[in-house]
């Protein structure tokens, strides 16, 4: 008995507390949002599940892009008001968002959203 060891465990039990809040935005598709070029003079509305891109697409508007996942970069425009939901891949700086630069192709409009283009 001198060698006998005894080892109990159990799953931790888990409160409340311990989940974190996760503030992520879940996308309606029922919603509808308008999108607003500035410099263009072009509008539309569009779907919340629609980008910024493909809403400059829809008025026949060109914003250069490439990767389209949010990677490069070459999408950023100005976003002048509103608000949009964006989930990028590192193609823009906390401080461009900061700024008020969001990437087209992987920006979801909410609301009234007015870009500077
Ligand atoms: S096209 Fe590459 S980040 Fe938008």
């Amino acid at each position: 008995m001198e060698q006998y060891h005894e080892e109990n465990f159990e799953a931790p039990i888990i409160e409340e507390e311990d989940h974190p809040e996760h503030d992520d935005i879940i996308i309606d598709d029922d919603a509808k949002s308008s999108v607003s070029f500035t410099k263009s003079k072009k509008d539309t509305r569009v779907q919340e599940s629609d980008t910024i891109l493909s809403a400059a697409k829809k008025t026949g508007l060109h914003i250069p892009s490439a990767c389209q996942f949010g990677v490069c970069g070459t999408c950023k425009v100005k976003k002048v008001s509103g608000e949009v939901h964006m989930v990028h891949n590192g193609g823009i700086t906390q401080e461009q968002i900061d700024d008020g630069y969001v990437l087209a192709c992987c920006s979801n409009p909410l609301g009234d959203v007015v870009i500077d283009f």
